[in-house]
């Protein structure tokens, strides 16, 4: 089994300098042996990072709410009601859901489905395995084109979401080269034991701004993601009723350009700990850049839907205490529950950086 270091230097002998993309697609996906093949418990609070779902289950029990009560209002599709979930890494999310819909909305719970999109074989065991007490209600793909294959291009209603998926596809790093004035793409080369970065060919930006690229000091560097785009406007298209949902961290395409961000938003997550070295340890530690929420709204917004809400995390999971407090079950919280919401929407927690997008059809 080859590691993705060994992968990337033989990638970079015989092709010369690399993409940074292809550089991250094989640091966290090398068939087997990627960041995100080989650690199951690399989110949560023994691993590298933690998320919203690791923060426990309340998460997870308020989508649910909000889920049921949109999937409700389809009730009169002509076809099944499914929630589509993406990234679901070891299923935690889907349990949070499942298990509050089977307590709370039984009738719902039945005659839905919930299908997952996976494309690796091991995080699919993994789900299967936390998923097993609600094997009936579970599908899986591995991507929009086997849905669309295995459903016979069948009609879709429902929710299709992901918590902290966009901000995981590989990302082009684009540099500004102020004497030409001219962007061009980070490549990565290999010096000794090392990779290093190397500026690699002129790229086009799909941003350009004369005035500010006036302003830009040479070097200054972005992301773009057109994997995260791409795989947005996949789902717009397979979705035929209801809406489209993605919760990240990242930003408006005008607040990328930032003068305090000389070197984008690319980060390392190696035990809890922030780095700047990339190139490290490819396969050991996680990589991940800001989504640039634009883009994204664009690449739905082509396909043909409609956005209803953009706006912070706090933001979303409050509006949505009044109407689950309206109901019994949810009155008191708990220690517990109180803790929870407050790691998810506390500024100094999980409340800072993260935006919930959610579009129509
Ligand atoms: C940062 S983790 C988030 C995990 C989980 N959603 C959470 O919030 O704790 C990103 C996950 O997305 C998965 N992923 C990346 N590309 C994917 C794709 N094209 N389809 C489905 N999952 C993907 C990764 O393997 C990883 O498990």
């Amino acid at each position: 089994m080859k590691m993705p270091t060994d992968v990337i230097r033989e990638e970079i002998r015989q092709h010369g300098v690399i993409s940074f993309a292809r550089f991250m697609e094989l640091a966290l996906y090398c068939p087997e042996t990627g960041y995100y093949e080989t650690r199951q418990d690399n989110v949560g609070r023994g691993g590298d990072f933690i998320t919203s779902v690791s923060a426990g289950s309340l998460f997870g029990e308020l989508l649910a709410f909000q889920f049921a009560a949109w999937l409700t209002e389809l009730r009169d599709a002509d076809c099944g009601l499914r929630m589509v979930e993406a990234g679901a890494h070891d299923g935690r999310l889907a349990a949070d859901i499942l298990g509050w819909l089977q307590i709370h909305r039984p009738k719902l719970f039945s005659e839905m489905e919930y299908w997952i999109l996976e494309p690796s074989a091991n995080r699919l065991a993994w789900q299967q395995e936390t998923l097993k007490i609600f094997a009936p209600r579970v599908r899986w793909f591995s991507d929009f084109e086997n849905l669309k294959l295995k459903t016979q291009n069948a009609k879709l209603a429902g929710v299709v979401f992901s918590n902290e998926l966009l901000d995981a596809f590989p990302v082009r790093r684009l540099g500004w080269n102020a004497r030409e004035k001219q962007w061009f793409e980070w490549g990565v080369a290999s010096a000794g034991e090392k990779f290093v970065w190397a500026r690699w060919e002129n790229a086009e930006c799909g941003m350009r701004n004369a005035e500010l690229e006036a302003v830009l000091p040479d070097g200054y560097t972005i992301e773009t993601s057109p994997a995260a785009e791409n795989w947005w406007r996949a789902a717009a298209t397979v979705l035929t009723r209801g809406k489209l949902l993605a919760i990240d961290y990242g930003f408006t395409a005008e607040e990328q350009f930032s003068p305090a961000r000389l070197n984008g938003t690319l980060r390392a997550y190696h035990r809890h700990h922030v780095s700047d070295d990339l190139l490290a340890r490819p396969g050991e530690q996680d990589l991940t850049a800001h989504v640039n929420f634009s883009a994204i709204q664009l690449a739905g917004a082509a396909a043909g839907l409609k956005t209803e809400t953009f706006c912070t995390q706090p933001q979303f999971l409050t509006r949505i205490l009044p109407a689950a407090m309206a109901e019994a079950s949810w009155v008191p919280w708990n220690a517990k529950q109180t803790r929870q919401f407050q790691t998810l929407t506390h500024p100094e927690h999980l409340g800072r950086a993260f935006r919930v997008l959610v579009q129509s059809r």
